[in-house]
């Protein structure tokens, strides 16, 4: 019998529909899973008459696969991957490759690679994003890890992978390390931010304008033809319209707290420990925990006021004014997700792709959009590109929008409404193009207590300079020190 082109360990759902993408293009898939009666029950089910063998140990595992061996882990992510990793490692061999495809943090990847490595095997910590759908007809495949492993899983990978418009795969090689699984980090939390700024607008239409669900199904309707087109808008739209079983939308129904897996509060800690300002995903996750405090929420409802402010004036004009501001948040939002990824670069030495990273994520995953072509046009235009911003489209776009941006963010406010992303893009915005911030007080402030010193404008950079504020402190300055 044939020999598998590639192993998957973990026929969970996700894995399952991973392995028959997989055959359906043309590979032979050779399966384990722990609880080996899933084995029997899958290729006695779905994969029967397929090229999908079913194994019951991973020394059979082994033997059932080309040479060199590429077994791909699609199992919960933690102390199960190690445990499989060590279980690997006595029935593969050098130059076998390791894939593990699950939702692991980067850190844990980082340190896998190198102990694979150091066994003189080879190791992918890979993202896919996309869900059961795009497991099974094509998911977004973000690859990092041992460079070398990368040709032998390209064409596998590349097949099964979504593809946009013009053929291309939205799958390509991410860099060393953990950089497949961090740029998957960054893609949830980009995530969150996305779904934060949509609620937001939905808020104001419902609070604010007004509006109905039927209404706002046709307002999302009319922004997913545009410069808003994406896979967040669409599922938004149909939601809107969707009736629970007595005829009134179903959204109206559900309870308003939200869930979170830690996706987007590791993104929120990596960009504190890489000192990025990540402020809009930051907003959005806490937005997430001010929604889970729902008892607490109802009763400071009663406590607390605010102004009732309704809206007067011209709906249209202000639901213009709402999508200008969604687009221009999101700008900053992509903007500041990409230094990160730039910061996280620096500090692991990876070589990222950002372009390339705009076109993983242009299909195949929960954020794919027509927006993303034009990231990936920026950075293909400029790959040095130090802020999204300053990229010519996005320069005159934000421009555009600004107006607008800043009349809604303002009505929110005056209104009571809360839009803590839309507001935070604004002020990171404002901050951003802001020549002379007030640090120059601060560095005061901090000199004045601590004798921290700081730098002065009359002089060049790197000499500091300490002031005896009180006339008792002393000359004696703290050495420097970055917090
Ligand atoms: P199971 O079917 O034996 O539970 C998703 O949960 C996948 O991860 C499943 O295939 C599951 O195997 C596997 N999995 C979860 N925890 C595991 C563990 N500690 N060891 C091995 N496999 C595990």
């Amino acid at each position: 019998m044939k020999k598998a082109d590639i192993g998957l360990i973990g026929l969970a759902v996700m894995g399952e529909n991973l392995v028959m993408n997989m055959e359906s293009k043309g590979f032979t898939v050779a399966v384990y899973n722990r609880t080996v009666e899933k084995v029997t029950k899958f290729v006695e089910g779905r994969a029967k008459g397929l090229n999908i063998i079913g194994t019951y140990s991973l020394e059979e595992l082994a033997a059932n696969l080309e040479k060199p061996r590429r077994v791909m882990m699609m199992v919960k992510a933690g102390q199960a991957v190690d445990d499989f990793i060590e279980k690997l490692l006595a029935v593969l061999e050098p130059g076998d490759i390791i894939i593990d495809g699950g939702n692991s943090h980067f850190p844990d990847t980082i340190r896998r690679c190198a102990y694979v490595e150091s066994k003189g095997l080879l190791y992918i910590g890979t993202g896919v994003s996309g869900g059961e759908e795009g497991a099974l007809k094509g998911p977004s495949m973000m690859p990092g890890g041992s460079p070398a492993a990368w040709e032998h899983v390209k064409p596998i990978f590349q097949a099964l992978c979504a593809h946009v418009e013009d053929g291309s795969p939205c799958c390509d090689w991410v860099g060393e390390g953990g950089a497949g699984h961090f740029v998957k980090m960054v893609h949830n939390g980009i995530e969150y931010g996305d779904m934060q700024l949509i609620c937001e607008a939905y808020q104001l239409m419902r609070d604010y304008l007004g509006m109905t669900a039927d209404e706002m199904h046709e307002v999302f309707a009319e922004w997913n033809k545009a410069e808003l087109d994406s896979y967040l808008i669409e599922i938004t739209r149909d939601i809107l319209a969707y009736k629970d079983t007595d005829g009134e939308p179903i959204v109206d129904k559900i309870l308003d707290t939200a869930g979170q897996k830690g996706t987007g509060k590791w993104t929120g800690i990596a960009a504190l420990d890489e000192g990025v300002p990540l402020t809009l995903i930051g907003e959005a996750v806490f937005a997430r925990c001010l929604s889970a405090i729902k008892e607490e929420r109802v009763a400071a409802s009663k406590v607390l006021s605010g102004p009732c402010v309704k809206f007067e004036g011209d709906r249209a004009a202000f639901l213009e004014d709402i999508r200008h501001a969604l687009f221009a948040a999101k700008i900053v939002s992509y903007a500041q997700g990409y230094t990160l990824m730039r910061a996280a670069a620096k500090t692991y030495g990876w070589n990222l792709n950002y372009g390339g990273i705009a076109l993983m994520w242009r299909g195949g995953c929960i954020i794919r959009s027509v927006f993303l072509g034009k990231i990936k046009e920026a950075f293909d235009n400029n790959p040095e590109l130090t802020n999204l911003l300053l990229d010519p489209y996005f320069k005159e776009t934000i421009e555009n929008a600004q107006a607008s941006w800043r009349r809604v963010c303002a009505a929110a406010i005056t209104a009571g409404i809360p839009a803590p992303a839309m507001t935070t893009a604004l002020n990171y915005f404002d901050g951003y193009r802001c020549e002379k911030l007030p640090a120059n007080l601060l560095q005061a402030q901090r000199d004045y207590f601590g004798a921290h010193t700081y730098e002065r404008l009359d002089h060049p950079r790197g000499e500091f300079f300490h002031t005896n504020w009180t006339g008792h402190g002393g000359d004696t300055s703290a050495s420097t020190y970055v917090v």
